[in-house]
Parts: structure tokens; sequence; C-alpha cells
């Protein structure tokens, strides 16, 4: 980090976060309930986790202490894209641990997972983490998305944390890291170590939640970010009047940002993946709905607009997807030979011969930017969907329909001046909200606990978020119990399931209500910066998706 910072983070920088009050009493006791288990496929994962299946839901309560005193060495590491508060977990953790005990030690493993299997780390001081309270970004030391899979890497994994006598590990991340943990947890309690494994719901995607995870945490700064840019684009094509703007979100498969945006902002026209698949709409379908828009506001003189696109949607479309899905099994059997022929048209060929006839016409049918990203997967086996530019793909189908339409006597004298967007990274690392500064500090000071009393393979969670922090509830839940089998890389396997957009709860109603009016008035929110000081309704609102989820 330079040595100016802005006046902004000085100030930020000396913020207190909330806890919840069981976690503020110094005294800690953890209450555990029954045995769990996960919705589906619970002998399959019985048999992959028998160290770990079964355990049981904790809860942080406060009171007479349970939780020991005695002098620990943890770990802590960042896993995958970059969500604001990263760096607040680790405050968290750092004060839980020295408020235990003074002489307990906090180190950094950097640049992800793969410093965890190099031992490369930093050992987390006062003076180090005083520099990053309550900043965006994940620089103090660094993600990657290296997994812990193969025999060698647990192996490697378990002598280090023994040369550095760890007790815990808590692994930031999102579904993929937290997976990871339970198989790292597994491992290492098999072999009899004692270095516990304990994780973090992290991801601006808002894809990992359900009935004990609230939210994870990046979510709401990232989508108020977004939606602030979104905003000001509003008042951009009002003032212009001339162009219609596409803008992509990142979020991966789940549609949350796009729907959270869409909330807060109203834009014309907003693509929920989740409905597109439910409803079987394919590509020229989509397309038509938006050129419909688009000319319904020529025809009341409005030649501008916005229009969401959420970055998971080509999994999403019913025919792309049944491509993508037989690609990733190709891939699965013969990545290397694919990768290894001589250019991309040797590869179109090769796919060709072993896609069905219809996925082979719809990959061939696709601008080479976008082939060639659907053949790489990241290490958890996921498209690089951040990198596929779906914007540019529809707003050049979009003007071709409207050149059709026109050449058949449409007579709406629609002009398309399109603009395309991406937000993702400039969200994805800045400073966090109120909302999130205190979760995140919340989440690192409960992780603190779960390590303190020796819990291996949960991952910590802080509920009724939408409360006072007086009444946050933290605890953990054992990863074994979020698990389900899918075909990753062509093959079953041990995943958390991501969670969705459900059509059928308050958020997407709320959007379905009203997008009708919101594609043809100019009905624009303009939500404005991120707001640290200021009123409490301005400043500590949680989004949209939570407020209507919780009420
Ligand atoms: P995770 O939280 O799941 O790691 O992903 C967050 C994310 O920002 C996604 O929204 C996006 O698709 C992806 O990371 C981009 O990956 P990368 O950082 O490798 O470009």
């Amino acid at each position: 980090m330079g040595k100016d910072i802005s006046p902004l983070q000085k100030v930020r920088g000396e913020y207190k976060p909330k806890l919840p009050k069981a976690l503020r009493s110094g005294k800690i006791k953890i209450e555990l309930g029954a045995a769990s288990h996960p919705q589906t496929d619970q002998e399959v994962i019985k048999s992959l986790f028998p160290q770990t299946y079964g355990q049981p839901v904790a809860t942080i309560v406060g009171g007479e202490g349970n939780v020991s005193s005695a002098l620990l060495k943890v770990g802590v590491v960042l896993s995958g894209g970059q969500a604001p508060g990263g760096h607040n977990v680790i405050a968290g953790l750092f004060d839980a641990l020295k408020s235990a005990n003074s002489a307990n030690r906090l180190f950094g493993f950097l640049k992800g997972p793969g410093g965890v299997m190099k031992s490369k780390y930093k050992e987390i001081t006062a003076d180090l983490i005083d520099q990053y309270r309550n900043t965006g970004g994940f620089d103090m030391i660094m993600s990657g998305r290296d997994k812990i899979e193969t025999p060698e890497q647990l192996a490697a994994c378990k002598q280090n944390f023994s040369d550095l006598g760890l007790d815990g590990l808590v692994i930031i991340g999102g579904d993929d890291s937290n997976t990871n943990a339970a198989v790292l947890a597994e491992y290492l309690k098999a072999q009899g170590s004692k270095t516990c494994v304990v994780g973090v719901p992290k991801t601006i995607d808002g894809d990992m939640k359900n009935e004990l995870i609230e939210a994870s945490f990046g979510f709401d700064t990232a989508c108020k970010t977004f939606s602030e840019l979104i905003g000001n684009i509003c008042r951009d094509a009002t003032s212009a009047v001339k162009y219609w703007h596409f803008v992509r979100l990142m979020g991966r498969a789940a549609s949350h940002v796009t729907l959270e945006c869409a909330l807060q902002t109203h834009p014309n026209i907003s693509l929920i993946s989740e409905e597109i698949q439910a409803k079987g709409t394919r590509l020229d379908e989509i397309v038509d709905y938006i050129v419909d828009v688009i000319t319904k506001r020529a025809l009341d003189g409005k030649n501008y607009g916005i229009v969401l696109v959420p970055e998971g949607l080509p999994e999403f479309i019913s025919d792309i997807k049944v491509m993508i899905d037989e690609l990733s099994a190709t891939l699965g059997k013969e990545e290397e030979y694919i990768h290894g022929l001589g250019d991309h048209s040797e590869r179109v060929q090769y796919l060709s011969s072993q896609l069905s006839g219809p996925s082979a016409k719809v990959y061939a049918s696709l601008p080479t930017a976008i082939q060639e990203v659907l053949l790489s997967r990241d290490s958890h086996g996921n498209v690089p969907l951040s990198q596929v530019e779906t914007e540019r793909l529809l707003i050049d189908l979009v003007a071709d329909k409207i050149r059709l339409r026109k050449a058949r006597g449409d007579e709406s004298n629609v002009k398309f001046s399109p603009l395309a967007h991406f937000f993702g990274y400039e969200g994805r690392c800045a400073a966090p909200s109120n909302f999130d500064a205190d979760y995140t500090y919340s989440l690192g000071y409960a992780a603190a606990q779960l390590v303190r009393a020796g819990m291996t393979g949960y991952t910590v969670n802080v509920q009724n978020v939408t409360k006072n922090s007086d009444e946050w509830i933290a605890g953990g839940i054992p990863v074994t119990m979020m698990l389900n089998m899918e075909i990753r890389k062509g093959k079953p396997t041990p995943v958390i399931k991501k969670a969705l957009v459900d059509l059928n709860d308050k958020p997407f109603k709320k959007f379905a209500e009203n997008r009708e009016a919101w594609a043809l008035g100019d009905e624009y929110v303009f939500p404005g910066p991120i707001q640290y000081f200021g009123p409490s309704e301005v400043c500590d609102r949680p989004t949209i998706t939570l407020e209507l989820e919780k009420s």
C-alpha cells in the first residue's frame, strides 16, 4: 500500500463494527443442536465424509463460557473472487483471538489456497491489520483460485500445518472454497491432525445462502456500487435521450446481483436467468422481447433505455445450456487433447463431431471469442462467465432483428444506438458498506470462537442480520449438511448447492409485478453512492433482497 491514504479511508479506518451481543460479552459458550444431514445424497456424502458427517449445528450464546483460552496459532486464507469486507473478517478474527489470549497468533496465507499448499504466509500483526480495517479488496494477503484436491496437495497442507503448529485454518471463500474446506477438514481429521478448518461465506454473487446463511458477504456493497453506476447511467440516458445501454453484471450463474440492482434502480429491462430457464426461453425469444420493448418505447418517442444482463445468462438459455453441458462432458474426458489441437478452427471442427447436432449448431453460431471462453474451466470446473461478452452478443442480435423488422415494413422509427458495459471488478473491491463491515467483522469474530472450540468442517454464520446487532445470532453450520452431488468436469462431485433466484420468493415477485411499468415508463431510481456517515436509514439499510426475504 502507498504511503498516502484518502481522507475517507483514514476516518473510516476508525469505524468500530457492530457485534452480536453474545460475542461482545467476552464469555463464549457454544451450544450444539441435533445431528445434521444434507437434504439429498445422504448416503454418498456420508461415505465421502465419514469423519465430519452428521455434526450438529452450533450456536454461540453468552453466559458461562465453555470455550478454551489455551494458546492458539491460527491461519487464514482468502479464496476466490474479491468481496468487500474480507479484511474485516480477518480483523474480527484477529481481535477475537487476541481478546481470548493476547499471545495467540494469526498467520495470513498469501495468494489464496496456493499459499497454503506452498506454506507462503505472513503474520498478521496489530500494525498490519490497522491499515486494512474497513477497507475493500483482499490486498493485505491477496487471493487465488487454486483448489486443494490431490492426495499430494492435501498431504502438503498437513505437513505445513504441523510445521507451523497450526490449531486452525479459516478459509474465506464461496461455495466451492467452503466445499474445499470440508474436504480438507475431513482429510486432516482422518489423519489425526490437530488443525481444524472453518469456512466463511464470501461472494458478491449472493449465491451462498440458505436457511442458516442469510447472505454471503460482499453482496450488499457490490450491489450498491453497481446500482449507483446504473442509476447514473439511467440519468445519462434520460439526459442524452439517444442511447440504449446494455449492462452486464457479475454474479456467475445466479441472477441475485441483477435482481437486486433492478429493485434498486428500476431499469427498462432486466433479464433473470432463472426465469428464462424455468420458461425454457430460447435466445431468439429473448431478443424478440428486447426488440418489442425498444419498439414500444420508440413509438413513445423514447429511443433510449437500460437493459440489465446477468453474466450467467448463457448457461440458462435452454439450447445454450444443453450445449455447455455437452461441452463440459467432452472436456471432462478430452480436455488435454482438445486444447492440444493446433488452432481454434480445428477445435471447432473436432467438437462438431463430438456434440449432438443441435449443440454443434449452437456452438458454431457463436462469435469466436465466446466459443473460446466456453472451452475453459476454472479449477472448480466453472465456465469463466465473466469473460463471455453476452451484452455485445445481445446488442448484435437485437440490431439484426431491428434491421429485419424494418425491412419487413416496421414503421416504429426505432433509432438503436447501443452502448455496452460490464460491471464486476468495479464493485468487488469497494470499501464495505456498514452492513458488510459489521457482518464480516462478526463472521470473523465468530470463526475465532469455532476454532477455539476445535470445531472442524464448519461454515460460520450470523443470523437475524436485518435486526439490530444485539439480536444477531452467530454460530456454525456443518458443511456436509449443505452438500449435494453435482457433475463437475464430467464426474459426480460433492459441492455446496448454489442458491439461485427463487421465482416464488418476494424479491422476484416484486420485480415481476413492476417490470412492465419500468419497461415503458422512466421510473428510474438513483441510489447514489454508498454512504458511510449519516442517517441510519441511508447508511445501514441492507439490500432490498434481504429486506424482502426477511419481511
Ligand atoms: P467467487 O466469489 O465465486 O469466487 O466469484 C466472484 C466473481 O466475482 C464472479 O462474480 C465472477 O464470475 C468471477 O468472480 C470472476 O472471476 P475472476 O476473478 O477469476 O476474474
